[in-house]
């Protein structure tokens, strides 16, 4: 019988057309996220469901799904949004899409390290308000990247990228991998978290979303932070209480912030942290480029079909369902 399958979301590149003619499939129409009412009627008896991090796989949409569903695979590398464990207790693999958007994702990590320490977001408004009046000794004046302290919390792909990027402009590497799965990174000196914070002119965060992550830039971080220092998030929001941080920029205790994802995403414009001129939003753009999300879209593909047909997923976030 063929099988049918749901699609939260269009996606570009040659993705979508690999599904054509090998399964039944239902794509949500929509650049907007299906409800969780609509998500919950559209599961209904799949066989595999295509998702976002934007959709929540929890145990209630498995059980709208049905026990025939085989394969979860997520748009994403990161898979905070999807009950792994419920998953895999119930012989669901999940997919993910680890590795083609490393250097993106670095990319722009980087840049938003550029962006806060030279203040490119308040510059653009000022020339744009018409406040450009002569060049000014004093004006807007940012911190110096070059030979700077980077401090990397998580040296996954991501962390090492940015690493790299780092050594280009001859900073000093330090990091701190919370999983102690990278113990050595040549050119990077490994540090406890305390240290990260206290040392780092820039401290950017690659690590995932967990309960050890949740929240960990509390006010506690922020204050042991330097007053000079440079928050950069790319990978989750609720990794920074963002209160917490709220407090700590119009405090003074740190100098700035560059958030590419907060807590919710979207942030509502009436949030606090807009009205701050040391903070940078960005609506999630980390890995948005052309290739890498067609990239995305490929291998979120070849992991449906292959759940489908009941082989092992390529890149499988729960492989251990696999030697039970
Ligand atoms: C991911 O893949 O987890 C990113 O947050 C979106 O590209």
């Amino acid at each position: 019988m063929t099988k049918r399958v749901f699609v939260t979301r269009r996606f570009p590149g040659p993705g979508l057309s690999m599904l054509k003619g090998t399964c039944d499939v239902d794509l949500w129409p929509s650049d907007l996220p299906p409800t969780r009412a609509e998500l919950l009627a559209k599961v209904d008896r799949i066989d595999g469901l295509l998702c976002l991090l934007t959709d929540t796989i929890d145990a209630e949409m498995l059980d709208a799904a049905g026990p025939q569903l085989r394969v979860i695979s997520n748009y994403a590398v990161g898979f905070d949004n999807i009950d792994v464990a419920l998953a895999t207790a119930r012989g669901i693999p999940v997919g993910n899409t680890p590795g083609v958007l490393t250097e993106a994702t670095a990319d722009f990590a980087f840049s938003l390290l550029m962006a806060a320490a030279r203040r490119l977001g308040e510059g653009i408004d000022f020339a744009r308000a018409g406040k450009w009046q002569t060049w000014s000794p004093g004006l807007l004046l940012g911190g110096d990247v070059h030979g700077a302290t980077l401090g990397i919390l998580g040296m996954g792909r991501i962390g090492q990228a940015m690493a790299r990027r780092a050594r280009g402009f001859e900073m000093q590497v330090l990091y701190c991998d919370p999983s102690h799965t990278r113990e050595t990174i040549e050119g990077a000196r490994s540090v406890a978290f305390k240290e990260l914070l206290e040392q780092s002119d820039y401290l950017s965060v690659h690590t995932p979303l967990n309960a050890q992550t949740h929240h960990l830039f509390d006010g506690n971080a922020f204050q042991a932070m330097k007053s000079t220092a440079v928050l950069i998030n790319t990978a989750r929001g609720p990794i920074v209480d963002h209160g917490a941080l709220h407090g700590a920029l119009e405090a003074g205790q740190i100098a700035y912030a560059a958030l590419d994802v907060t807590e919710p995403e979207p942030l509502p414009p009436t949030h606090p942290l807009f009205s701050l001129e040391n903070c940078l939003i960005l609506p999630h753009l980390g890995s948005a480029t052309n290739t890498t999300r067609a990239k995305m879209g490929i291998m979120a593909c070849e992991n449906l079909l292959a759940g489908l047909q009941g082989n092992r997923l390529p890149n499988c976030v729960n492989p251990q369902l696999y030697d039970m």
